[in-house]
This record gives structure tokens, sequence and C-alpha cells, in this order.
């Protein structure tokens, strides 16, 4: 999506910078202590309208935007326990969000070990429970990993950089190089910059720990029994007063570099699905970031 669907309302912005934080998109900067477009794509993931304490941005979204009134109950306290809990769980689900701005705060591994708990409640296909769960619990080890991450970017873009074998591959039937090049190869270099000449993390935005979740081999859907464990650690964050953020680009560098795995001792047959980026959040969102209204089909 264009950035130009983001409107900001100069009456209202004080120039805190909060939308700068957040935005994955880096949309945004901060001119004349007012807050400016200043990038020119957005995910219109809403963060920067839910963030902003002054309500001064409004994201335009393509689509219609869902308005969230619940069928089957009224989204208020009622007198009905159930409707309470309800009420609590899906207002719990909606607060959650991708927290890319965290303290220099260390989350003690008690708490790590209880998410892993948390995860392992989640459902898994035959219920094989083939899932496995990394932890790394300190910001010197986030950094380590976040090297060995760069390190593996860092060579895709000078791989995308040439013409020649982007073509070359592409006429072989593998168009991946040309798809990286086209999709992500600028926003990665400007990422890359940040971290080696800037030493700002874009990678995980300063998250103070990581749980990794993989399976072992042999589970009937490893996949997606790691992934239903990750959105469990999520909502436990969440309770839990952490941020998180799943990194998919750290999951990317592990899947296509052996070494990475090796280097965190995790054995060569495991496939890692998630990395969950944790950590105290240094910024709290007042509203729930909106979502697209989607068609639901019913069966005949
Ligand atoms: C599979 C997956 C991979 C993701 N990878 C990244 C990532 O590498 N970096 C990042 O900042 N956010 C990442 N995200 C977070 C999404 O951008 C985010 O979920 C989306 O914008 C919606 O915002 P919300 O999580 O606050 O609801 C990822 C999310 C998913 C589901």
């Amino acid at each position: 999506m264009q950035a130009s669907n983001i409107d900001i309302d100069k009456n209202r912005c004080n120039g805190c910078g909060i939308c700068v934080k957040v935005c994955p998109a880096q949309a945004f900067s901060i001119a004349a202590e007012q807050a400016e477009l200043s990038g020119s794509c957005s995910f219109a993931c809403d963060h920067c309208a839910a963030a902003c304490p002054k309500e001064a941005i409004t994201v335009q979204f393509n689509e219609a935007k869902e308005p969230f009134d619940f069928a089957s109950f009224t989204g208020k306290v009622a007198e009905n326990q159930t409707e309470v809990k309800l009420t609590a769980l899906v207002a719990m689900m909606r607060a959650r969000r991708s927290c890319r701005a965290y303290q220099k705060r260390s989350v003690d591994c008690g708490i790590l070990e209880d998410l892993v708990k948390i995860g392992l409640t989640a459902p898994s296909g035959t219920n094989s429970q083939k899932w496995t769960f990394t932890i790394i619990d300190s910001r010197p080890k986030m950094l380590a990993f976040g090297e060995s991450v760069a390190a593996y970017f860092g060579k895709m873009n000078r791989w995308a950089e040439s013409a020649w074998l982007r073509k070359l591959l592409k006429l072989s039937g593998r168009p991946e190089l040309e798809i990286y090049y086209r999709e992500y190869y600028e926003s990665i270099k400007v990422g890359l910059s940040q971290w080696y000449e800037k030493k700002e993390d874009r990678l995980f935005h300063g998250a103070q720990a990581a749980i990794l979740i993989g399976a072992q081999p042999g589970g009937s859907c490893p996949q997606e029994d790691a992934l239903l464990a990750a959105q469990n650690i999520l909502l436990g964050a969440q309770v839990m007063g952490l941020g998180s953020c799943l990194i998919g680009f750290a999951v990317e560098a592990l899947r296509r570099d052996r070494k990475i795995k090796e280097s965190l001792k995790i054995p060569a047959a495991e496939k890692i699905y998630a990395v969950i980026a944790l950590g105290y959040p240094a910024i709290t969102f007042p509203r729930p970031a909106g979502r697209r209204k989607v068609p639901i089909r019913w069966v005949d």
C-alpha cells in the first residue's frame, strides 16, 4: 500500500515520534516537530494510528475495515460470566501488537520457560508434539544471532545485485533471486546499512530475548504445530506485559544457512518455523489496530 494512504492531522501531531518507532515500513520521519511521510510504502498495519497518543493519524484502508461488532456477544461487559470472559479474551487478542520498540530490560529465564509451557498448550497434528523450543535469553546473544542473519542477507544482496546471475537462475527455472531482488533487495540494503553503520537493530527491534520454535522430524504437521504454539506464546506474552514480534527474516536465514543453526546448537534435522522476539515494550498502544474486512464464504 502507498504511504500516501496515511493522513496526519498537523493540528493534533506533537512530533513525539512514536509513529517513527512503531512503523515497520519506515514511512515516517520528524521535521520541524511534526510527523511527516518520508517513506513511499506502508504495510497498512495501522500501528501508527493505534499508537499515536494524540490520535493524529488515520490510515485509509484500500478495502473496508472490519467493524468488530460481534453477532454472538456484545463486546461489552454483560451479566453472563461466559460472555465477560469471551469479551476479555477477544479484547486481549485485539490488543496484541507486534512490538518494534523495547526497553533495555532483560526477561527472566523463568518467564521465558513459562512461555514455552504456554506454547505447549497448543494442539498438534496426531498429537505428535514434535515441536522444539530454543531460548535466547540476553541482548548480547540476540546481537550475535542478528550478526549471522545480517551476514546471510548481506550475501543474498550481493548475489541479487548481479543482473546476469538473476537472469541465469530465472532462465533455469529458478526465479527466486529475481523475486528477492524485486521485493526485498532495497529495504534489506537499508536495513543492513542501519545494522552495520548506525548499529540500529531493524531486525529484532532491540528485543532482549527470543524463542525459536521448530520441529523434530516425524511430526505429521510440523509447521502448523509450531505456528499454533507460536500464537499461544504471543498471547501469553501479551498477558504477561511483554512485547513480542514474529521475525520472518530470521526464520528465512535459519532455513537457508545451516551455519546459523549450528551456531545456536540446533540439530541439522530440526526445522525452525518461528522466531519470536521478546522484551518489555517501550511503547504501548492505546487503541487496537484496524483489520481489513474479509468476505466470509458460506457453503450452501
Ligand atoms: C509469519 C510472520 C512473519 C513476520 N515477520 C516479521 C519480521 O521479520 N519483522 C517484523 O518487524 N515483523 C514481522 N511480522 C509482523 C507483521 O508485520 C505483523 O504481524 C503485521 O503487520 C500485523 O501487525 P500486528 O502483529 O501488530 O497485528 C511477521 C508476522 C508474521 C505472521
